[in-house]
């Protein structure tokens, strides 16, 4: 390696002593070229990318296979192989064709379907490959399109399909499917012929077929562990190309940009694909496709006016490389580059969708109807969140508690950490620390708090437990590789086993273990965190179990380790949904580290052990956007940072942008100092108090923006593309978004030293300053003044928002106080927007009890509509929300002819009556803002207000 030019050394030296202050151990964790298949793939990619033409992909369709019977085609693959293997594998081929112009595209292997493959060892795993994973996946969308036509069978067959003008084209030879949208292609499969399916073939005693490299085939060894793969090689590898797409997002979970990055070298991009194998990553990096704690194999690709998307259904440890086609340097500089995916898992079937968009909202509502949408959260869990590790006894936490009213900051949750139990047993409780666990969670309860308790997956190994003694003796723990022992590893606890929450006997199990009469000391206030679900071992292979640990049904830990987190925290939803009996359901919050598609049906999730840096402050939004955009938008990260001690000016600015998580906690590690925020001299906890009221003020908004997410998958804080579709220039921006339908445009402050932040403003409309109604007009970069007690916000022209104006100690507090309305007129004088309320705890939302509003202003008038699709079924609830009124509207941006307004009269019914209104003049860029006070508007009722 040639040596960097002195200067250089230093820089460089001077940066690696800093990394190594906190850096993530890369050696625990397998690179690519560590991980067998991943290599293997790579490879055969490049032999293929090389050779060009010269290539012959191995994978025919056979032509007079294809059939197609009432939306569902089938055929059959042949993969030619060496001679002495037998010539050639088959593996039948099935596309359905779904509702929405989805289409799922199956491949499995015949041999293994069968059973007819011989297992290596004394093995007691499947034979089959897993295609089980819908089964915790899927909720719906899977109905048949029966109208789909076979068009042409030759040389390539031709299916129509859909309400739209969709169309799928076979190549044959070599096999490559071709998804078209209006004659258009939009997806390609094969294109580049990186397909792969390795076939199961008995090992031989003589290694070394000419040209491949075996050494990962029969076992691998990592760390020290060794995987004994009894099935060999089994994975599974696509290319999907999109044509004229150049970005394409989703994926989660990487600390790195929402736009994904290409991934095979060359500046700015990375060396190694994303990964996607839930894992503990002690100190993880940012800006890196490292894995981290949970997977969604969901993508969506971008180009102007047009959204695609491929879910890739795959459980098992899985890559994907990115790369993007280069321009031609002649060509004109309007040419689209087309972006080009390689996906990789180690096993299972390969089964994938093709979401045909065409813009986010349908994207999402497609995507959502098949793993569900994201549950409609209590409304305390979207509030401010107290953690740290630990609260060490109940008068620690009696404590913060007051002190918090004390220094009039809101907080609706406060938290336990692991150090709660009796020697991290959960559903126990340290006898000397937390003896009265019931007086603590009453006296949170005069608030209307609730108490979140910590319940990992790894069972302390103590035969006296009784949640130990049970597990094991049911046999409902998850088993070593001889199918048959409890599989015994470290977490918190020392030696542990681990729930298997794959078998339906232990999730009924588990399910009544959170039964409020049996849960020791637990009140309906007490809520649930999941942690170390991927699952974490400290002494297993990348801090996770062995590979071949054998789960219910007998399928290896392989198969489903991306699942495991999601069926863990699954489980503890169903029992805290049944816990106080039937009739009494009340909706659990439960936060969850490992997650997949899915999970965002039963847990929100955080981005794990960030750390208290600037670097970590700037990562979380793009990571939250990513979760959003992927069907999981109930997401925060550490406020504060988790590792570390955080300086003033990043605490202030952490709980600025924290205000704006989906999820909203603050959290510490156990070595740092305390940070309470009323612990923090002024002006810092004045600037803190005043992040958590604006978030408390806005609560309206975020939980009508949950209401739209759980109905529709629309993200909750939205990012530029999803928006403006069509303007490409801001479709890499991950630092700006919108808060639901509210139009509010917020960019925090992620930099230290910061004064003011570049504000990218999509379109012509007037934004106006949420704090003192500067507008901000014309597209492009503006610099929006952010000293520190300020988060810039932005009001878009055309929206109107409610927000709850009175300071309380929690949001349960809040339910009956009255709304101000405000209504930021666009170009043309008008705006609209909409508000959801309920009783934000029960399921009755479910059966009509609930209140749904539109506001429209017109230039003449403000006018309150109705949007509940079944307006007798609210009507007791409305009875409950009666005297819950607008007490002020603000209309911003309103023209000098306004200036002498005077009165506004409200029409309610029969009724009407004057109010007063009063119009300022804005000076210095600022917008004119008439103010209505107290039009006794109610909530439940139509209403205008006429000016
Ligand atoms: C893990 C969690 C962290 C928690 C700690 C102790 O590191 O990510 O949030 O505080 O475990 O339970």
């Amino acid at each position: 390696m040639r040596r960097p030019s002195s200067g250089l050394t230093l820089v460089v030296l001077l940066l690696s002593v800093l990394d190594l202050t906190s850096a993530v151990k890369h050696g625990d964790f397998k690179t690519c070229a560590q991980s067998g298949f991943c290599r293997r793939n790579r490879a055969l990619a490049e032999e293929a990318t090389a050779a060009g033409p010269a290539w012959t992909s191995p994978y025919e369709l056979e032509t007079e296979s294809v059939k197609l019977d009432q939306g569902v085609l089938t055929g059959t693959i042949w993969k030619t192989v060496a001679e002495k293997d037998g010539g050639r594998v088959e593996l039948p081929l099935q596309i359905s064709f779904l509702d929405d112009g989805v289409a799922r595209v199956t491949i499995d292997e015949a041999k293994r379907q069968k059973g007819e493959i011989k297992l290596r060892g004394d093995s007691k795993a499947r034979k089959e490959r897993y295609k089980e994973a819908e089964k915790w996946v899927l909720v719906g969308g899977k109905n048949i399109f029966a109208n789909a036509k076979l068009e042409s069978r030759d040389q390539e067959s031709r299916v129509s399909y859909g309400f739209g003008d969709f169309q799928v084209v076979l190549q044959h030879k070599p096999f490559k499917l071709t998804f078209l949208r209006n004659g258009e292609p939009h997806i390609v499969l094969n294109e580049r012929n990186f397909m792969n399916i390795e076939h199961w073939r008995p090992k031989r005693e003589q290694e070394g077929e000419e040209g491949e490299d075996e050494s990962t085939w029969w076992d691998e060894t990592f760390g020290g562990n060794t995987d004994s793969k009894p099935r060999g090689p089994e994975s599974l590898a696509m290319d999907i190309t999109f044509p004229g797409y150049e970005f394409v997002y989703g994926i989660p979970e990487h600390a790195s940009s929402l736009a994904l990055k290409e991934t095979r070298g060359g500046e700015g991009n990375y060396e190694d694909p994303y990964r996607l194998y839930n894992s503990d990553v002690f100190e993880y990096e940012v800006n890196s496709p490292m894995t981290l704690y949970g997977s969604i194999p969901f993508m969506q690709a971008q180009k102007a006016g047009s959204t695609i998307g491929v879910f890739w259904l795959n459980a098992a440890e899985t890559w994907v490389d990115i790369v993007k086609s280069q321009k031609n340097p002649k060509a004109l500089s309007t040419e689209k580059r087309s972006t080009h995916t390689h996906w990789m898992s180690e096993s299972g079937v390969l089964d994938v969708f093709i979401l045909p968009g065409p813009n986010s909202a349908h994207l999402y509502s497609q995507y959502g109807a098949l793993t569900g949408y994201t549950a409609l959260p209590p409304e305390f869990s979207i509030a401010y969140h107290q953690c740290r590790w630990n609260y060490i006894s109940q008068d620690d936490v009696k404590d913060v508690d007051r002190k918090f009213d004390k220094f009039d900051i809101p907080y609706d949750v406060i938290w336990l950490d692991i150090e709660y139990t009796d020697n991290k047993k959960y559903f126990t409780w340290d006898p000397l620390t937390f003896s009265d666990p019931i007086s603590m969670q009453n006296q949170l309860a005069e608030r209307e708090r609730k108490l979140v308790a910590i319940i990992d997956p790894h069972i302390r190994n103590e035969g006296s437990y009784p949640v130990s003694k049970e597990m094991n003796e049911k046999g409902l723990a998850t088993k070593d590789k001889s199918g048959e022992k409890s599989y015994e590893g470290w977490c918190w606890p020392g030696s542990s086993h681990w729930i298997d929450a794959f078998n339906p006997a232990a999730v009924a199990w588990w399910k009544n273990l959170f039964d409020i009469k049996k849960f020791p000391s637990a009140t309906k206030n007490l809520h649930i965190w999941n942690d170390m679900n991927e699952p974490s071992v400290f002494n297993g292979p990348e801090t996770t179990m062995p590979k071949d640990n054998i789960h219910h049904g007998n399928w290896e830990h392989r198969d489903v380790h991306n699942l495991n987190g999601m069926t863990f925290h699954n489980a503890t939803y169903e029992g805290m949904v049944a816990r106080l009996g039937k009739g009494n359901e009340k909706r659990p919050f439960v936060l969850t580290r490992s997650f997949f598609a899915g999970s965002q049906r039963t847990a929100a999730m955080w981005t794990g052990d960030n750390q208290a840096d600037w670097s970590h402050l700037s990562q979380a939004f793009p990571m939250i956007l990513s979760q959003g955009i992927a069907g999981m938008p109930f997401a925060g990260a550490d406020v504060g940072g988790f590792f570390g001690n955080p300086s003033k000016e990043l605490f202030a600015r952490w709980y600025q942008a924290g205000a704006f998580y989906p999820f909203f906690r603050g959290h510490a590690h156990i070595d740092s100092k305390r940070r309470e925020p009323y612990l923090y001299e002024e002006p810092y906890r004045s600037i803190v108090r005043d992040a958590i009221r604006l978030r408390y003020s806005l609560l309206p908004i975020w939980y009508s923006a949950f209401q739209r997410a759980s109905f529709e998958g629309m993200p909750i804080i939205r990012p530029h593309f999803v928006m403006f579709p069509d303007d490409e220039a801001g479709f890499a921006i991950d630092d700006q978004f919108f808060v639901g339908d509210s139009g509010l445009l917020a960019k925090p402050v992620v930099k230290e030293g910061a004064e003011s932040v570049d504000i990218y403003i999509p379109d012509d409309e007037p934004y106006y300053n949420y704090f003192d109604q500067t507008v901000y007009k014309g597209k492009g970069y503006k610099k929006i003044p952010a000293p520190l007690d300020t988060v810039p916000l932005l009001m878009r022209g055309g929206h109107i928002f409610p927000r709850k104006d009175r300071h309380r100690r929690s949001s349960g507090l809040m339910k009956h106080d009255p709304y101000t309305l405000v209504v930021n007129l666009n170009n043309n004088g008008v705006a609209g927007g909409v508000l959801y309320v309920d009783d934000g705890e029960t399921f009755d939302n479910q059966k009509g009890a609930y209140v749904h509003r539109s506001f429209m202003f017109n230039r003449k008038a403000l006018i309150c509509g109705n949007l509940h699709l079944e307006p007798s079924k609210a009507e007791a609830y409305e009875k409950t929300m009666e005297d819950v009124r607008v007490e002020k509207v603000l209309l911003v941006g309103v023209g000098d002819e306004w200036l002498d307004k005077k009165t506004a009269k409200v029409t309610l019914g029969e009724k009407n009556w004057e109010v007063e209104v009063s119009v300022t003049k804005g000076r210095r860029g600022k917008a004119n803002v008439a103010v209505v006070r107290d039009p006794k508007a109610p909530i439940t009722q139509d209403w205008q207000i006429e000016f």
